[in-house]
């Protein structure tokens, strides 16, 4: 193995990832006196929040009542009964607090005519337990998490964050199962880097790009997931993978749903408004899981539009463009540069596309990650935390309602720095490292670095991508996904051939996309593993061959280990049959009425 040095830092926290959720834990950090650190590996405000469009959910009220209970009833319905009912009533509480907060350190939300946050209609978001629809996710026009995130990175270094940029994570120090550290690559010089933190927080993001079309970045590939399998720690959920309805037909590129909050609605080859058939109260604006499976259905029936009749059209057309102009200015933009159209005249042709992870790893509502130890299925992970999209706290459960992703990673991030804050002495003595800390993480490095076979990483990638895309898809059946664990065994068995070129250390994209390669084919092997084993239909879930919901024998978090040959363990820890507080109760589950 090569020689490499460590550059040893110490802080109180580390934080990997600058995204909305990393940045609000970090910020919490310091602002609780912390030493803190944040490691990324693209620049803050390059972070995938960047691209969330519609808008943040809260019961603020501001387009008529709302009531945080309602907006619990719909989270945990919207999840089909798999979240947390602690975490979710813990962050709908909290929701309306964080948003206002946001507000107060400049997120230039869109306003109504009396100048509070406007907020739109949203999938899933309803009244009165289901009543109707409601206006309840606050928007600054379509470029929300852009709003934020350059907010949030703008209060972090007023709180003295010290960033780290350009730097890629690799692995995280453990020592006696407890999280002391971890490890990372600057990327425009080469030197390594080893972390003593009291606490470590992942907020990698979602492991999206381990399909072929996806609206994520393709920076984003789960690296704190990868980091957690190879500590030895498990996810949680991994099957639940979400397919935003309108993503555009080709490029995979988002057109948020605030699009049919505004009034947009969908159509079949027929002009029909076929949503009325699948979702007669909500229509166009029914959760995610059952727009995109409706969807689905229209294609394989024959309805779908196009040449290939293989996609659905997004209509706009009818709405003032003065609103769109105002309100959607970014999918305007997106329609015309991706799909060529111009959708104040014509429809955008879309299509499901993967969109989010509601698994992850699993944590408490503080964010401290939690694995299962005997019988103790809750058993806290010392020094270790995780939030966003990284995390499964599990509030999204089977599946997520749009806008609730951008209120979790601030409310969680919050909560994570806050948690910090309680339990941690700033500046407290830490002990040393164990001896050789991080030399495995170097080994590794250097086995990837030096890689002579005869197989470029782009290959193995493309493979796994297209199995997931095929195999583990909107609808899925025991044998679609018998043969993406089949396929995505065989290309992990192609990584001892992989072949890097560049052996330098300086902006080596070879090397850092064969690491992220190396991070999302085992989240593929814990999504399709999970996913088989799973014998039921629940939220993005959708088995043909097990068509109902069965609350008897998996309402439970599947848990799952991959070791080093991508062999995967499963087991479940139970979902959480309680609230929060005695100011509600448990929600029973209902069976599935849209
Ligand atoms: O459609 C959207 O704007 C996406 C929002 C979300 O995923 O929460």
């Amino acid at each position: 193995m090569a020689a490499y040095t460590w550059n040893d830092h110490t802080y109180d926290v580390v934080v990997v990832g600058a995204g909305g959720s990393g940045l609000r834990a970090a910020l919490g950090c310091a602002q609780a006196g912390l030493k803190t650190a944040c490691i990324t590996k693209v620049f803050p405000t390059r972070s995938h929040t960047v691209a969330a469009q519609g808008g943040i959910s809260a019961s603020l009220g501001n387009m008529g009542q709302d009531d945080w209970r309602w907006h619990m009833y719909d989270t945990v319905k919207g999840a089909d009964w798999l979240g947390d009912q602690d975490a979710i009533e813990y962050m709908v509480r909290a929701a309306p607090a964080a948003v206002y907060e946001l507000e107060h350190w400049g997120v230039p939300f869109s306003r109504t005519e009396e100048g509070k946050i406007y907020q739109r209609a949203f999938g899933g978001m309803t009244k009165n337990y289901g009543e109707a629809s409601i206006q309840r996710t606050c928007a600054a026009a379509d470029r929300t998490g852009h709003a934020m995130l350059h907010t949030l990175y703008g209060q972090s270094l007023k709180y003295a964050v010290d960033f780290f940029i350009e730097y890629f994570a690799l692995d995280l120090i453990m020592e006696n199962g407890a999280c002391r550290g971890v490890t990372a690559l600057k990327l425009d010089d080469g030197t390594m880097h080893r972390y003593r933190a009291q606490r470590v927080i992942l907020a990698t993001g979602g492991y999206g790009r381990a399909y072929f079309s996806a609206t994520s970045a393709h920076t984003c590939t789960g690296d704190g997931g990868g980091m957690a399998l190879r500590a030895g720690l498990p996810l949680q959920d991994m099957e639940f993978v979400q397919f935003h309805p309108t993503g555009i037909y080709g490029s995979g590129c988002l057109i948020t749903e605030g699009a049919r909050g505004e009034g947009g609605y969908l159509t079949n080859s027929k002009g029909e408004r076929f949503m009325e058939r699948y979702a007669p109260t909500v229509k166009d604006l029914a959760s995610r899981d059952v727009v995109s499976r409706a969807m689905t259905m229209e294609i394989r029936e024959g309805r779908g539009v196009g040449a290939h009749k293989d996609h659905i059209h997004l209509h706009l057309d009818h709405l003032d463009p003065k609103i769109l102009h105002q309100r959607l200015p970014g999918i305007s933009e997106s329609a015309k540069i991706f799909a060529g159209v111009d959708l104040t005249k014509e429809p955008i042709p879309v299509l499901p596309t993967v969109h989010y992870n509601m698994g992850g790893i699993p944590t408490n509502y503080h964010g401290e990650v939690l694995t299962k130890k005997g019988d103790d299925p809750d058993c806290i992970v010392p020094g270790l935390m995780a939030v966003g999209e990284a995390a499964c706290v599990s509030v999204h459960g089977a599946n997520r309602l749009g806008s609730n992703s951008l209120i979790d990673l601030v409310v969680f991030g919050r909560a994570a720095g806050l948690r910090c804050g309680e339990a941690l002495e700033a500046n407290a003595n830490q002990t040393d490292l164990p001896k050789g800390a991080g030399e495995d993480h170097l080994a590794r490095f250097d086995r990837f670095r030096n890689a002579s076979g005869g197989t470029p990483t782009a290959k193995l990638r493309s493979q796994m991508q297209r199995a997931m895309q095929e195999d583990c898809a909107v609808f899925r059946t025991g044998e679609t996904l018998q043969s993406g664990v089949k396929r995505i065994a065989e290309v992990y068995s192609g990584v001892p051939d992989i072949s890097i070129k560049d052996r330098g250390l300086i902006w080596n994209t070879d090397l850092i996309e064969t690491l992220e390669f190396d991070n999302l084919i085992v989240q593929a092997a814990a999504t399709v593993n999970s996913a088989v084993n799973r014998q039921e239909s629940r939220g993005a879930h959708a088995r043909e061959d097990f068509p109902n919901r069965d609350d008897v024998n998996w309402m439970k978090h599947t848990l799952s280990w991959v070791d080093e040959k991508a062999l995967v363990k499963l087991d479940y820890r139970p979902v959480h049959a309680y609230t929060m507080s005695n100011d509600v109760e448990y929600i029973k589950p209902k069976p599935r009425v849209y």
